[in-house]
């Protein structure tokens, strides 16, 4: 396995010792991300990285590095080619820390604001969906989001490969997901993107 990546490991593993919420486990995390972000090595392997997302036809892929064992915690990346955008989405009840790797894109966050959200972790209803904008960033190597459960959010990338590096404490293949359709005001529940194996070495 690739030295960053077996350091990585270990050191994100040695946080589940303690009696510590996913989310600040998450948090604490961060640092470990920010040095795999920057290793050398990991960015030559990521030239030869597939890109074969087809969003037009609701078609997206996850490489799946590394999915502990023990504590479920998931290593993905996701890749889009120039002008490539993901649906408007949330990620269900995985929480996800997102680490640019390579490129740069545009993130914008909503809020829903109608009466349909679910209160107190109710799922809502399927339509009748307003999304307010509340956030938009650009964001660029090195750049660490914080994405917890049910948070609305949509990508679009530059005329440029992106390259996301993603930390998760699940496998977002496994887990319900919704996708949002802003103009009309709906929603579909479906399973995150396609998880390939990939062996990092
Ligand atoms: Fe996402």
């Amino acid at each position: 396995m690739l030295p960053a990546l077996e350091t990585f490991i270990l050191d994100f593993r040695a946080l589940y010792n303690e009696d510590i919420s996913d989310a600040e486990r998450f948090e604490r995390g961060r640092p470990f991300l920010k040095t795999l972000l920057a290793d050398k090595r990991l960015k030559q392997c990521a030239e030869k990285w597939p890109a074969r997302n087809d969003p037009d036809q609701g078609y997206f892929e996850n490489l799946l590095f590394y999915e502990d064992p023990d504590y479920g915690f998931v290593i993905n990346a996701l890749i889009k080619e120039p002008g490539e955008s993901t649906p408007i989405h949330d990620h269900g009840e995985v929480l996800t820390v997102y680490g640019v790797f390579i490129g740069g894109e545009i993130v914008k966050r909503f809020r829903r604001v109608d009466f349909g959200a679910g209160e107190n972790g109710a799922p809502g209803t399927d339509n009748g969906i307003e999304l307010e904008l509340v956030g938009e960033n650009a964001v660029t190597p090195g750049y660490i989001d914080f994405v917890p459960p049910g948070e609305i959010h949509v990508e679009h990338n530059g005329q440029h490969r992106t390259i996301g590096l993603i930390l998760r404490n699940g496998n977002v293949g496994d887990h319900l997901q919704s996708w949002y359709n802003k103009e009309l005001g709906t929603r579909v529940r479906r399973y995150g993107p396609k998880q390939i194996p990939y062996q990092l070495a």
